[in-house]
Order: structure tokens, then sequence, then C-alpha cells
């Protein structure tokens, strides 16, 4: 498959809101490839660049080392599936899935073989002769991947497709979405504001803020090894802690410090000393532990389940902490927790950018 590659690739609309500012990625050989970040960070737009229904105001696209910046989007052999689905309604299932071929003029019968195989595939052989009114939203959306699987396309461009979808559809259309891309083998992007479906369907995940790529990553790197604060916050659940401390050292030892707590840092902290920092961590790095010194009153215990999801207060602020089921937990309760010190984030206070 070839390799996409966007260079500089920038999009204003009216020459003037900078939408995408010139952001730089490369899609490798069969990846899947996820954009996640909030709402109006330009996700869509960069999608929708790739596709070439917009036009880059700066930069350029090249997929297996061609340009097809200027090309028009039935040139760019890519297939899309958005949001809302988009079927003809006055169509069944099958003409819906067969459209794009017939429209280039594939042979009747190769369309309904072709038809019927994607149709197998994706579960929905006995639905063929519906109307999409007569679906429900998960059966319309596996139209709608039918729809951009049928044609062979190089690479498959989606928006967001599983949002309209409850939790449970969902959760199982995530998993067949992983199962196409096995078979399929082709390259995927994929736009979503949801951290779960990045982090379970990404080989790669690229989160944006502002119209900027703030880290590209496995999943992996981008929940072990955030490069700012934006990217430490928007990945994770119960979100990272921040708290705000400055460096002071003693006998050697560099501390985070700041209101009624002091945190030791592991030996190779780069902070400097008297640096502002914000200490970033996880809640499922903090522990329950009476030999530590440092104090908490919890303020909000939650049973979830696995697991219970505490809110206690640390000096003048709030963190949450991930416990086990089995952890004693009395509200208003004064408690000792230790923090795993090798699992510290530590962002400048200014720039938010790790130290
Ligand atoms: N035609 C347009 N004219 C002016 N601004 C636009 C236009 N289309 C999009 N925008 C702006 O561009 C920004 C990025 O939009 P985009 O649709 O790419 O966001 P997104 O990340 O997909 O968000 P969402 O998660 O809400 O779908 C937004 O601020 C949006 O208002
Ligand atoms: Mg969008």
């Amino acid at each position: 498959m070839p390799e996409i590659k966007l260079k500089s690739l920038s999009k204003s609309y009216d020459g003037k809101v900078d939408v995408l500012k010139a952001i730089d990625l490369t899609i490798k050989d069969g990846e899947f490839t996820v954009l996640v970040g909030p709402s109006g960070c330009g996700k869509s737009t960069t999608l929708r660049l790739l596709a070439g229904l917009e036009t880059a105001t700066g930069g350029s696209i090249t997929v297996g080392g061609d340009d097809i910046t200027g090309k028009a989007p039935k040139d760019r052999n890519m297939a899309m599936v958005f949001q809302n689905y988009a079927l003809y309604p006055h169509m069944s299932v099958a003409e819906n899935i067969g459209f794009s071929l017939k429209v280039d003029g594939v042979q009747k019968d190769n369309i309904k073989t072709r038809v019927a195989a994607v149709a197998k595939m994706l579960e929905i052989e006995e639905l063929l002769e519906r109307r999409p009114k007569d679906l429900s939203g998960g059966q319309r959306q596996r139209v709608a991947i039918g729809r951009a699987v049928v044609k062979d396309s190089d690479i498959f461009l989606f928006d967001e497709p599983l949002s309209n979808l409850d939790a449970a559809l969902r959760g199982g259309m995530r998993v067949e979405l992983s199962l196409l891309h096995q078979r399929l083998k082709k390259n995927m992007v994929y736009v979503t504001h949801d951290q779960v479906e990045a982090m379970t369907l990404g080989d790669k995940i690229i989160v944006m803020h502002d119209g900027i790529i703030q880290q590209a990553g496995t999943p992996e790197e981008i929940f072990t090894k955030p490069a700012n604060k934006f990217v430490a916050g928007f990945i994770g659940n119960p979100t990272m802690n921040f708290l705000s401390a400055e460096i002071v050292e003693e006998h050697g030892i560099k501390y985070a410090s700041g209101a009624n707590f002091m945190i030791a840092l592991p030996e190779n902290a780069t902070p400097r000393k008297d640096q502002k920092i914000i200490l970033g961590i996880r809640p499922e790095d903090i522990s329950f532990d009476d030999s530590s010194d440092l104090n908490v009153n919890i303020l909000v215990a939650e049973y979830v389940g696995h697991h219970k999801n505490i809110v206690a207060q640390i000096g003048d602020a709030k963190i949450n902490i991930t416990a086990p089921v089995a952890q004693e937990t009395t509200v208003g309760g004064s408690y000792k927790i230790k923090v795993d010190q090798n699992k510290l984030h530590l962002f400048d206070a200014e720039s938010g950018e790790i130290v």
C-alpha cells in the first residue's frame, strides 16, 4: 500500500481562520491511523483535504510519491465513510452498496458478486433488499462501510463513523473495524473525538489541538510518554491529575513542592531547582500506604465495579485516585498515599511541554 505524506499542509477559510497550521504527517504502509482531538481541532478538515473535498491553502499531499494535492476526489482512489452515513433513501441496501460500481460501468453480474461478498463480510446478507429507513443505526452504518469497501480503493477514510451508535454497538463495531483492517490490509485514516476508540483501533494515534499535531505515536507511547500537558490530559480516564509545584532540593534529592505536599522525584529528574512545574500523576499510579508521609482526605469514593474512583484533597488541590475495591475508604477520613515515582510526568508550568 502506498505511503501518504502530508507536508506543511495548511487550511484557512476566507484567508483568516487558520484551521490547520502547517501539519506534517506520514501514514505508513497499511497502517490504521487515528486522528483524535476535541471538537473543532481540524480532524474533519484534514480528512476532507485528503479526500479532495476541500482545497489546501498551503503544503502538499503525496500518495506513494505522487503529488495529489490538486487532484479531483475521483482520481484519488480513496473511499470515505461519513458520520451521517449519507445512504440513498430510495435505493435498497444492495443498490446502495453497488452504486459506485454501477457509476463506473461495472457489469451487472460482477456488481452482484462483489456486493454479495461485502454483505457477507459485514453480516448484512439478509438485509440486501431493504431500504435504509427499515434498518437500525448499526445496520445503516454497516451499509455505509460496505459502500466504501466495495470498491478496491487504496485508502479508506472514516469520519466519526460510530458516533451515532449506542455504547454497546460502538464496542461491537470497533472490533469489526479492526477485523476489516486485518482482512483488507489497506491504509485507513479514522477520525474520532473518543479516546477509547482511538486507543483501541489505532496502530498510530495523532493527537490534534487547535489545528496543530500535538503528538503522533503508538497508543502506548501516547499514554506512557505524553509530549505535553494537553496530550496527557486528553488521553486517560479518569484524567491525569495536575498539581502546581516548584522544584526544591534537599540533601541532593529533588522534590516537587506544592501547597502542603512534597513529592520526591527520581534521581534522573531533569527540571532545575526553583523551576515551576506541573506535576502529572495518573490516578492509577497512586496507592494507599500507611508508611508514606503524604496525607490526603477522602472527599468522594465511587464504587464502579472492578475498582473505586476516589476524589481526595491534597493540600489545596483535589486529586483522583483509582483504588482496588478492597481498599477501605471512609468519606472525610484522613489517609496516606504513595505515588509511583517512575510514573510521574513533569511539565513546564508555562509551556506545558514535558521537562
Ligand atoms: N466552511 C468553513 N468556513 C469557516 N470555518 C470552517 C469551515 N469548516 C470548518 N470550519 C472551522 O474549522 C475548524 C475545524 O473544523 P473541523 O470540522 O475540521 O473540526 P473537527 O476536529 O472535525 O471537529 P468535530 O469533532 O466537532 O467534528 C472549526 O473551528 C470550524 O468551525
Ligand atoms: Mg469533524
